[in-house]
């Protein structure tokens, strides 16, 4: 009677070797991984077979990836997986579903990763989307990995971040005794530079105010200092004539990009005082 061929006797030594190579970790959130690459060592090969067996008949687990070990991803880990990754290794089966190279899960499961592959690169939380994408709970701002980033900045203020610039470069035109344009921005006998800009009209240009909330393009002072008032005034039907010069005036002008462009991000965020 001939001898059963290997397979079987190569599955059950298989799993006795594939079960001293787990290393559980701590328990984090979803990882970026490969599907079929049970071990998690950045290859798919047979070694992950082997340790897909181990999970599932040597108590070898947990898996590191169960998502890596789902290989045919029905949202489970049971014997259809290997068979799945030695049909595809050895018998010219189907290649795994996606992810297959450091990818999120695309389908919903209950399987997770307690640790990503070390091959694959560290998920990184984007600060904007709504989504704990490095697994670590906290999303977006709430996590301290978004501290610096421009989307979690607080809004810009008038008072914390606009008014030392117009105090520094505008208020000795802007202020007593001159007043240039009859503009007083000065903190003097109680006036408040807050409200003498907000939605007040330009005298150089009537159509403008000197500073709409949330459209710096519609705000004459953003159009003074980025010297775009002159077409700003033929567009809205004032004689550029009566546009003036971009400020701060003559020696004093410009301010810095980043300044002009601080001021703008403070009008459309709300010019908030
Ligand atoms: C050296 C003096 C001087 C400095 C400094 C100066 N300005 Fe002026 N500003 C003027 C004069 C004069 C006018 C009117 C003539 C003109 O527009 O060229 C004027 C006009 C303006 C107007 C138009 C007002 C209106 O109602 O239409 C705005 C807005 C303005 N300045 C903002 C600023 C800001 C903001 C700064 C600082 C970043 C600044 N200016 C710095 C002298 C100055």
């Amino acid at each position: 009677m001939p001898r059963n061929p290997l397979p079987l006797t190569t599955l059950v030594i298989l799993i006795l070797i594939g079960s001293m190579w787990v290393s559980p970790e701590t328990a984090r959130g979803q990882m970026l991984f490969s599907r079929g690459d049970c071990n998690t060592d950045g290859v798919r090969n047979i070694a992950d077979v082997v340790h897909g067996l181990g999970i599932l008949f040597s108590g070898a687990g947990p898996a590191n990836c169960a998502d890596a070990c789902d290989v045919n991803d029905d949202g489970g880990n049971d014997i259809s997986d290997p068979i799945y990754m030695l049909g595809n290794l050895f018998s010219g089966g189907p290649n795994p579903p996606l992810p297959d190279d450091c990818g999120p899960d695309p389908t919903a499961d209950t399987l997770d990763c307690l640790s990503g592959p070390a091959s694959c690169p560290p998920p990184v939380e984007d600060c904007s989307n709504g989504v704990d994408d490095d697994g670590d709970l906290d999303v977006d701002c709430a996590d301290s990995d978004c501290q610096g980033d421009p989307a979690c900045a607080p809004p810009a203020s008038f008072v914390v971040d606009i008014y030392p610039i117009i105090s520094d470069q505008c208020v000795f035109c802007h202020g007593p005794p001159s007043n240039f344009a009859n503009l007083d921005l000065s903190l003097e006998a109680g006036n408040d530079p807050y409200a003498r800009l907000i939605n007040v009209p330009s005298i150089e240009c009537s159509s403008y105010v000197l500073v709409e909330p949330d459209v710096a393009g519609s705000s004459w002072l953003w159009r003074k200092i980025s010297g775009t008032h002159v077409e700003a005034a033929v567009g809205a039907g004032c004689d550029p004539a009566d546009a003036g010069t971009q400020m701060p005036l003559g020696p004093f002008c410009c301010l810095e990009q980043e300044t002009i462009d601080l001021f703008e991000q403070w009008i459309n965020e709300g010019a908030n005082p």
